[in-house]
């Protein structure tokens, strides 16, 4: 199977979006991976609905928008306006999540559900059948930069084959710590789209960088 990759632009430096959107227009990657963040249901605080639109018209690749914020049904709408292709919120939000999905498919966009490192798979097990991808933390959403878990590929290997054997059209999309070698270890536990921030940015040429993670998986 193919695997996307998905920068996450949350790696690079806000001054310099453009920049960074026009680079990533250029790569192989087929995502964009927008991290959203209010300061509630993560300790740290991002970008809204404007700073996604804004960045719409400069490229066509997929916006692949991950809420990591608690109040998403009071601002979905502005998410569904401001050009999302897929939208995945957290299992662990207090809101009805069914209702959640219905107004993101209404809007024919793709819809995902995420889930932390200290969320069992079992308890996301009926919503695999409504959505069209999984994102599974593996590392504390929040933050760039930090280590992978090592702990969460058992995870990634029961979701997968949950997914296999129920014939389910979901992707299954790993957040945090992606690098060659812990990479390779989701895509052989049966992931297949990988966040990358830190490990691209940190390169000399995110270009460069990104078309080169994208070639050691294809
Ligand atoms: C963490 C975010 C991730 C993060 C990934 O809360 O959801 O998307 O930006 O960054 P790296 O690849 O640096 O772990
Ligand atoms: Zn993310």
């Amino acid at each position: 199977m193919k695997t996307i990759i998905s920068p996450s632009i949350l790696g690079g430096s806000f001054s310099n979006m453009e920049k960074v959107i026009s680079d990533l227009d250029q790569s192989k990657a087929e995502y964009i991976h927008f991290d959203v963040m209010d300061g509630d249901f993560v300790p740290n605080l991002t970008f809204g609905p404007q700073f996604i639109s804004n960045l719409r018209f400069k490229t066509k690749k997929i916006f692949d928008v991950h809420l990591m914020i608690k109040r998403v049904g009071t601002y979905l709408d502005d998410y569904i306006k401001g050009g999302s292709d897929i939208i995945t919120f957290h299992y662990e939000i207090d809101e009805n999540l069914n209702e959640l999905v219905n107004k993101i498919r209404e809007n024919n966009i793709k819809v995902g559900i995420a889930i932390k490192p200290k969320t069992h798979w079992l308890e996301i097990k009926k919503y695999l059948h409504t959505v069209d991808q999984v994102i599974i933390m593996t590392v504390e959403p929040g933050f760039g930069g930090q280590s992978f878990m090592n702990n969460q590929i058992k995870k990634i290997e029961d979701i997968s084959n949950y997914i296999k054997e129920n014939n389910l059209d979901v992707n299954i999309e790993i957040d945090g710590g992606v690098n060659y070698e812990t990479g390779k270890l989701c895509i052989q536990a049966g992931a297949n789209i990988l966040v990358a921030g830190s490990f691209l940015f940190k390169q000399e040429n995110l270009i460069t960088a990104t078309n080169k993670l994208n070639d050691f998986f294809n």
